[in-house]
Formats: structure tokens, sequence, C-alpha cells
């Protein structure tokens, strides 16, 4: 089974099998007929993995669907989601409706299970954010709910993500959205983006960060990618302090616990990388955060080219870089 159409890096790869269920009773039955066997992957959109070989195993996708009122009142509305329906989609419905919270998070590529896993984030808003509770089935076939303290959320992490926890399926994502007016416009260029237009709404928030993601993010159906490739570090005040003496104009954000994410893109641009090729891979020219399969690259083409970015980064910077990206 081919899965070239199942990951956004363009990758060729097949697995043994694949198996598709669009109905929480249809993965149960499926899981009592002993169709779920292992090893098996999970996957939603394929948007933020890399293929480093033929996976010799069952690749499970979701394609449940739906996005339902289930409670609203004056100042918000409570909606649960399919795991399969498109992040974007739903983002999409969340503007169209007069739903704020989701605009920043436009564009987005894969699918709202996945989000729930990776916690997926852009421009000042994160997808914990919105969660209240997230409906998963495991391998036995039992169903539970997550309240959003028990996910464990953290930047594009959560306990979906441990090892242990690679048999529990998301089902369906319970969100709160407001009704109210309000905005995160804080990240970036967004406010000098948003003078271009006479008047502040939903559909124009969500313009502008289309508008901005698009001039520097590759789609991924002209040139195969990931979207950031690496984990933006998190380092101490003190590192901070060091690097600045060298390069006083480091972008930096703090955090509430008073260390520091630096943009791994900023050092990789820093180090020459933007816009240089190693055989197919590329850092890609606006955003170097952001590694591209120029045609025809292998899972191994990219890994030698992120671990070529990652020994510069170490050798100019003292900081390791981990790849964002999950390798299969
Ligand atoms: N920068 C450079 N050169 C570059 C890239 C970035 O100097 O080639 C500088 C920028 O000028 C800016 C800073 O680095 O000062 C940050 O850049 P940007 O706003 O593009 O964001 P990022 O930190 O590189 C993160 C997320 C993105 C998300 C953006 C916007 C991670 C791993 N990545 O990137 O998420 O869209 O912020 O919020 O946290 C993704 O996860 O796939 C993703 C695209």
């Amino acid at each position: 089974y081919s899965l070239l159409s199942h990951n956004t890096f363009g990758i060729d790869v097949s697995a043994a099998r694949f198996l598709e269920y669009a109905s929480v009773e249809e993965l149960q039955q499926q899981i009592a007929q002993g169709a779920v066997t292992t090893p098996f992957l999970h996957i939603g959109g394929g948007s933020n993995l890399l293929f480093t070989k033929d996976y010799d195993g069952l690749i499970l996708h979701s394609c449940i669907e739906g996005i339902e009122v289930t409670e609203e009142d004056e100042r918000t509305v409570s909606v649960r989601v399919g795991a399969g329906v498109v992040w974007d989609d739903f983002v999409a419905y969340c503007v169209a409706h007069g739903w704020y919270g989701a605009e920043n998070l436009s564009l987005i590529p894969g699918e709202v299970g996945a989000g729930a896993v990776q916690n997926i984030g852009a421009y000042g808003v994160e997808v914990k954010d919105l969660i209240t509770a997230v409906e998963t089935v495991n391998i036995q076939g039992d169903q539970r709910v997550y309240s959003i303290e028990e996910c464990g959320y953290a930047y594009r992490n959560s306990i979906f993500k441990r090892p242990e926890n690679k048999s529990v399926f998301i089902t369906y994502v319970r969100f709160r959205l407001s009704k109210e007016e309000y905005y995160t416009l804080d990240y970036g260029t967004i406010r000098q983006e948003l003078g271009k237009y006479p008047e502040l709404t939903l559909p124009v928030v969500r313009k502008v960060i289309i508008d901005i993601r698009e001039s520097k993010l590759p789609d991924p159906k002209v040139m195969g990618n990931a979207g950031s490739f690496f984990m933006n570090p998190i380092v101490s005040k003190e590192k901070l302090l060091a690097l600045q003496q060298e390069y006083p104009q480091i972008p930096y954000y703090e955090l509430a616990d008073g260390q520091v994410k630096i943009p791994a893109g900023w050092m990789i641009d820093q180090c020459g990388w933007k816009g240089k090729s190693l055989g197919p891979a590329a850092v890609h020219d606006k955003q170097a955060l952001v590694l591209v399969n120029r045609g025809g690259a292998k899972g191994s083409d990219i890994i030698a080219l992120s671990d070529a970015v990652r020994a510069s980064v170490r050798e100019k910077f003292g900081i390791d870089i981990h790849p964002e990206v999950n390798f299969v």
C-alpha cells in the first residue's frame, strides 16, 4: 500500500497494510475482529512525519467526520469534532460562525486528531488553549475521555505522544470557543499586516495569518515538507545573556518559568543554511526551520541534511536542536 499520498514530505514508501475507519463503532468492530494487528501506527494527515523506510505493519487512519455543537450560551460555544476532520476546515467553520479563538491556527496542515496529539500552535496560540477534553478508544476497544488536565499539554507535546499511549486512538476532540470578540495579535508582524485593512474582523485575521504563512511556508503540494522540521530550543536566561554578548540581535520569547525559547530558524539562517541543499533535500529559502524535498528524496536524504544542520547549530551556538517531525 503506497504511503505517497499520506505524507506531505512526499516520501515514496509503502505499508504492509492500511486501515481506515469512519466511526467509533467501526474501529471497535475492527479491533474485535482482530484486524488491528501489531506493529501499527496511527497517522493523521501525515504532515508531521518522515518515513525512513517501508513500514512493515499496519497504518491506521481515522475518517471520523463531523462538527457538532454540544452546548452554547451567550458567551461561548462547545463543539465536538471528529478526529478525521481537516484542521483548517474546522478553523474556517469557526470563522464563518463568528467563533473566536482558532483563527491564528489557520492553514496549519493536518487533521483534528493529530493536532490534539502534538498540540499544534502558531502566532501566539496553541490548540490546548481551545481544547476542553479528548475522546479516545484504546487497542482493547475501550472508550475513555481525557480531561484537558489529563492530556499533559506542553510545547508541541502531550501524553498522547508517549510510547505507552501509541495504542490510544483519538476519536473526537472537544473545544470551547468564544462568541465574544477577542484576538491574539502580538506575535511577529500580525499587527503591521492588519494595518492594510480598514477593519479588524475575524475573517480579516484569518486572511492575514494565511498570507503570512503562504509567504514563508512552502505548499506541500508544490514541494514536499512537514512544516517546522525542528522544535525551538528552550534555554536558560544565563545562556541567552551569553549569546547576546556575541549576537545582540538574537530573537527570543520569554516563557512563564523564566527560561527562553530561541527560534531555531534564526540560528539555522545565521549558520548560512537558508536555501542550501544537500542532494535532493534542502533548507527552505524563506524559512530556515523548514526542510524540503526537492524531488525524489528518501528519508535518509532528509536526515543527512538534518544532521548537518544540527551539527552547525551546535558548533556555532552550543545549542542542540531536536526534530519536531516524527521519524518512522
Ligand atoms: N527567522 C530568521 N530566519 C529564518 C526563519 C526565522 O531569522 O529563516 C527569525 C524570524 O525573523 C523571527 C523568528 O526567527 O524573528 C521566528 O520565526 P517565525 O515567526 O517564522 O517562527 P518560528 O519560531 O520559526 C514557530 C513554529 C511554527 C509557527 C510559527 C509562527 C515551531 C517549531 N514552529 O516557527 O510552526 O507557524 O512559529 O507561530 O514552534 C510547525 O510547527 O510546523 C510550524 C510551522
